[in-house]
């Protein structure tokens, strides 16, 4: 099998080998806690078996039945509820995609609430034909709520309530929340989400399965991937989920309060945001939490890497790269080098990004930025699968390891309860006469 490897060699002399040592052992109490169910947020727990138990044959069906009615396929959803199944198409697509591919054409929406985009997606859609996946596990999220209606809508104006009612597929949870009742109501095809797996650790359910299917992706190499790294972390005490979350830990203890991880391979753009929501929304609670940021290389070096080399000694630095990318291209002889560039000619261009990856390794460390490293052998289903349950086995260790609950998003609230009550949400009376008491006050109404 070609898996997904992690160096830590490089955060050492950042962190001492007896001090990794240490926080590994807690580490590995942290992980029998996850597999025992003896954490924090342990009613939460469905995830970390999510690749030996998922159901397929439906995923697959309702897959192909969309795809034979529709060549578009509009993603409604949110966080936990699309950056998954966007990280693993966007992963998997060409740059620049072929319209007349096998999968379905897979567009995004209800992951903000923006009016030009929305007009904009209409308009592309006008002589399109498209189908809906809608999910929200609690079902009242406003954002896709709102991109739901919108395009629902537009789905019955342009084809009719019953044949809309064909291409519409709602994820949801299994009995409760709006779009169930809605889904029920219209007799809509509907995926549950397991009641114990919360919307960031859902990649593996219908949420990200089925997208992923439509798009005409491997589903099943992806949770096949996801079984293989499950077992080689459930068999080993070393392995590099432990690891990666004992060296970013140990780190953290040090000072080292915000992680950047930064890829050389530009597929890999949303992997980096799924990551930063994992990661971000696990930890970042009760005054806690290393801060998550992206970064896409060599891109970002001629925009954040002056700050990575010399800015305040408060960053880590974990690189995700491919061994092998899926094509081969040569840099050309030109007999004029006028560009001085001849250097280089013959060479691939993945052997200048893989120089630009070392010598950007060796600098930020030499800058005094401790240094992790995953390397895919190749970016395709599998890997991929290995690498999410990685990261969400690690995320479940290091939220333990910092002793909060890494499973819930208590804090997520506070702007909704806000937003509702300056929108005049039923229910939200009160919060909404203190909100303009607040506004009057700081002179802001
Ligand atoms: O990880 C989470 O739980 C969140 O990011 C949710 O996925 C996100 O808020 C969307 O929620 P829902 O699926 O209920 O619409």
């Amino acid at each position: 099998m070609q898996t997904v490897t992690f160096d830590s060699a490089h955060i050492h002399p950042f962190v001492s080998p007896d001090e990794f040592t240490a926080v590994r052992q807690e580490a590995f109490t942290a992980q029998q806690s996850l597999f025992r169910a003896t954490c924090r947020g342990n009613d939460f727990l469905g995830w970390l078996d999510l690749p030996l138990q998922a159901d397929f044959a439906g995923i697959r069906q309702a897959a192909e039945e969309l795809r034979a009615c529709a060549r578009y396929l509009v993603v409604i959803g949110i966080g936990g509820s699309y950056l998954g199944a966007r990280a693993v198409i966007e992963a998997l697509s060409s740059s620049f995609r072929h319209p007349d591919g096998e999968g379905m054409q897979v567009l995004f929406a209800g992951h903000h609430i923006g009016e030009d985009y929305y007009a904009e997606l209409l308009d592309f859609l006008a002589d399109k034909s498209f189908a809906l996946c809608v999910i929200s596990k609690s079902g009242t999220t406003t954002e896709p709520a709102i991109a739901f209606r919108l395009l629902k809508a537009y789905l019955e104006q342009q084809v009719g309530r019953d044949e809309a009612r064909r291409r519409i597929v709602a994820v949801t949870d299994a009995a409760r929340g709006a779009l169930h009742d809605l889904a029920q109501q219209e007799g809509y095809r509907t995926f549950a989400i397991p009641d114990n797996v919360g919307g960031r650790f859902s990649l593996l359910t219908p949420v990200g399965l089925l997208p992923i299917a439509a798009a005409g992706f491997d589903a099943e190499a992806l949770l096949a991937g996801a079984a293989a790294m499950r077992s080689l972390c459930t068999d080993c005490p070393d392995n590099p989920a432990l690891r990666y979350a004992a060296a970013r830990t140990a780190l953290y203890r040090k000072g080292y309060s915000v992680e950047i991880l930064a890829n050389f391979h530009t597929k890999l753009h949303y992997v980096t945001e799924w990551w930063k929501q994992l990661f971000g929304e696990s930890e970042g609670k009760e005054h806690r939490g290393i801060f998550p940021a992206g970064a896409d290389f060599t891109t970002d070096l001629h925009s954040m890497g002056q700050y990575i080399q010399q800015g305040p000694r408060t960053l880590m630095e974990t690189v995700i790269s491919v061994s092998s990318p899926c094509r081969r291209m040569a840099i050309p002889h030109d007999p004029g080098n006028l560009d001085r560039l001849n250097f280089l000619a013959g060479m691939r261009v993945d052997e200048v990004n893989k120089m630009a990856e070392l010598g950007t390794r060796i600098a930020h460390i030499d800058g005094g930025v401790p240094n992790m490293a995953f390397r895919l052998p190749e970016l395709n289903a599998h890997t991929l699968g290995q690498l999410f349950y990685l990261f969400e086995l690690a995320c479940g260790i290091s939220g333990c390891m910092l002793g909060v609950n890494p499973f819930d998003q208590p804090g997520v609230e506070d702007y909704k309860n806000n937003m509702f009550a300056l929108l005049g949400k039923p229910g939200y009376e009160q919060a909404s006469r203190d909100i303009k008491i607040k506004l009057e006050n700081s002179g802001t109404l």
